[in-house]
């Protein structure tokens, strides 16, 4: 099994990927860190400020080839993930992806301010890429799951019965 969990920042990719990890006991990959590791800088914020977008875009797409013959995990994917298809071609082959759906203003409320991700300092800039995303996570789930009120444990079940 495969599990590819997708949506916004702040949308609780990683910490419902750890629940979902441990309650079906598969491993669990989180593509910012892989990322991060490829890269040989200390942070995605240092690579975003030193390298660029682009840079981080390229191996993000080398990170989800590297993962396209993996089995028995949980991926927890960064929000830019939809932004180039080759990801989910690479992601998608044997998995399910799941699209983790929240409100705007329910990221803004779980992303602290001093640990925001790098296209989350400037709000009226991160409110412009929700919108324009919105449609490619649609498009690309298998499953939708609304979060905005749910505990991530009911989010994991919700998962769980959609899989069965
Ligand atoms: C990004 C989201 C981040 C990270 C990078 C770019 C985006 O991951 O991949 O900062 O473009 O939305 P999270 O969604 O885990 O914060």
């Amino acid at each position: 099994m495969k599990i590819i969990l997708i949506g916004f920042m702040g949308a609780g990719k990683t910490a419902i990927s750890k629940l979902l990890a441990a309650k079906l006991h598969l491993q669990r990959r989180e593509m910012d860190d892989l990322i991060t590791e490829k890269s040989g800088r200390k942070s995605n914020w240092e690579i975003f400020d030193k390298d660029g977008e682009l840079v981080f875009r390229e191996l993000e797409i080398a990170v989800a080839k590297d993962l396209r013959s993996e089995q028995n995990i949980v991926i927890s994917t960064g929000g830019g993930v939809i932004l180039n298809k080759i990801n989910i071609d690479y992601l998608r082959k044997d998995g399910i992806i799941i699209f983790l759906k929240n409100a705007f203003e329910t990221s803004e409320k779980r992303l602290p301010e001093g640990k925001r991700p790098p296209l989350f300092r400037d709000i009226r800039q991160a409110k412009k890429l929700y919108d324009f995303r919105q449609p490619l996570y649609n498009f690309y789930a298998d499953i939708v799951i609304e979060t905005d009120t749910k505990t991530p444990e009911e989010v994991v079940e919700e998962i769980i019965s959609k899989l069965n």
